[in-house]
């Protein structure tokens, strides 16, 4: 994976810079509050106030590193939240790269070990990272992607458009929220006129909200 190096990003954590796409896998300004504000706060745990929920079901595109997993899993695990999360990821990483993140430093080490000795299992069948969360990592592209599950949140996560813009196509954003129950939360670190005319012309309803450190705004977008 000669084309991947790690790059340290503004709060310390690092991240994957992709020099075949020229891209970062996170936010340089800061690649863990990035995952915490954007996915975790305004997407999961916005989904379980808003409908007085105790557990969910969550897909991510793209999987990646599985630092939103892992900063979802952990804070899931001490609130005793219950969660089966599925990730989609085309290219997934070697298991040495994902030993080299560094991510240990934010999660509990029975979150990270159960993590390390499941992957990459996870990318064939679905596993038990502790008793009531569960991983699988569907190894495939989002158009490919097909599933019997309906998920209560999707975390968008894809490079961003300017560097891969099919995946932020109407073709693709419908193909994915068809697996979003009705009421179900998608959100995404970006914002732009575009994603919010084809959000609303696929039936959600969107909301501007606070963006992570370097971005003034998000997207947060709820299925009709
Ligand atoms: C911005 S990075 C995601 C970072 C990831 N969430 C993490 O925490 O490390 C985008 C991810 O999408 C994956 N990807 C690229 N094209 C894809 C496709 N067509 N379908 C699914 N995943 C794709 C990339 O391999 C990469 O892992």
């Amino acid at each position: 994976m000669t084309h991947l190096s790690f790059v340290l990003t503004a709060d310390g954590s690092k991240t994957l810079f992709n020099e075949k796409v020229g891209e970062h896998y996170h936010s340089r300004h800061g690649a863990l509050q990035e995952s915490i504000h954007v996915f975790l706060k305004s997407g999961l745990l916005f989904y379980l106030d808003k409908n007085k929920a105790n557990k969910a079901s969550i897909l991510e595109v793209g999987f990646g590193t599985g630092l939103n997993f892992l900063v979802t899993a952990d804070y899931c695990t001490k609130n005793d939240i219950p969660i089966h999360y599925t990730g989609i990821e085309a290219y997934p990483l070697d298991e040495k790269m994902i030993t080299e993140t560094g991510y240990n430093d934010y999660v509990s080490p029975e979150v990270w070990e159960s993590f390390l000795k499941n992957y990459p299992a996870a990318l064939s069948k679905p596993v038990q990272i502790n008793p009531d969360r569960s991983l699988f990592i569907a190894n495939s592209t989002l158009m490919n992607f097909r599933s019997e599950h309906l998920f209560d949140v999707v975390y968008f996560d894809a490079f961003a458009a300017i560097h891969q813009p099919e995946m932020w196509t109407i073709e693709s954003l419908s193909h994915l929220c068809n697996y979003l129950k009705p009421g179900g939360i998608f959100v995404t670190y970006a914002i732009t006129g575009e994603l919010k005319r084809t959000m609303k012309s696929i039936g959600f309803s969107i909301e501007k909200a606070p963006g992570a450190p370097g971005k003034r705004e998000m997207l947060r977008a709820v299925k009709s």
